[in-house]
């Protein structure tokens, strides 16, 4: 039996995952020792192995088969428009994707300006500028605290995950549209998904019952 490989994104969404997982037989004693560095665990008895990787990495290693099962939010999957099949939303990381920036910028997403927007999600910013919306804009991007960007005016607006709404409050700043929903999903490889359709169909449907 060939194994079956796990890529999960690291940091939280990763220990939410792995339990997860435990509770419907998958599981991996190795990943929990804390003073490890190793970087893949392996299951023998399940033919399981597992990896903790950058977020935005998890989609390129299961396009490429590196992983066959990935779990990464709908935010990274969108972002890096990898060939995947995303198969099970598991609702953890609950959030969404707004335009947001102080209130009265709401006025240059209705009549077109050529505003600039700051983001860590240039491609979901562009689409849904140019093809949602149909406006052209300045796509600017930064790598975090996106919500400085409209306070020392590097931008009209940003585009961010918003999740309690605190960041934006706290700095006098609102949701303005919003562009989708967000959470964990789990992804698939295409090939994958054929070859080993019996094992990992069985975990997909597991993980969907207990989630339920
Ligand atoms: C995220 C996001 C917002 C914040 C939203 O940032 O980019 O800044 O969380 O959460 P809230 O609505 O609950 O306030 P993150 O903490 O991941 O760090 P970053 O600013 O470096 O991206």
């Amino acid at each position: 039996m060939r194994y079956i490989t796990f890529a999960l994104a690291k940091g939280r969404l990763a220990i939410k995952t792995l339990e997860v997982l435990e509770k419907v037989g998958i599981t991996c004693e190795e990943i929990k020792d804390k003073k490890s560095r190793k970087l893949i665990f392996v299951n023998e008895e399940l033919k399981l192995k597992f990896f903790l990787a950058k977020a935005s990495d998890v989609p390129t290693y299961v396009e490429y088969g590196a992983a066959d099962i990935g779990v990464v939010g709908k935010d990274t999957i969108l972002e890096e428009g990898r060939r995947i099949y995303e198969v099970l939303d598991i609702g953890f990381g609950a959030c969404k994707m707004c335009v947001a920036g102080p209130a009265d910028a709401k006025k240059y997403l209705n009549n077109g300006s050529l505003i600039r927007v700051a983001t860590k999600y240039p491609n979901i910013a562009k689409d849904y500028f140019y093809n949602n919306k149909h406006q052209t804009v300045e796509i600017i991007k930064l790598n975090g605290s996106i919500e400085l960007a409209p306070i020392v005016g590097l931008s009209e607006v940003i585009v961010d995950i918003v999740e309690t709404g605190a960041t934006l409050r706290e700095n006098g700043l609102e949701i303005l549209e919003e562009i989708c929903d967000l959470s964990a999903r789990v992804v698939v490889n295409e090939v994958s998904m054929k070859i080993e359709h019996d094992r990992i169909s069985k975990i997909i449907k597991d993980l969907g019952e207990i989630l339920k």
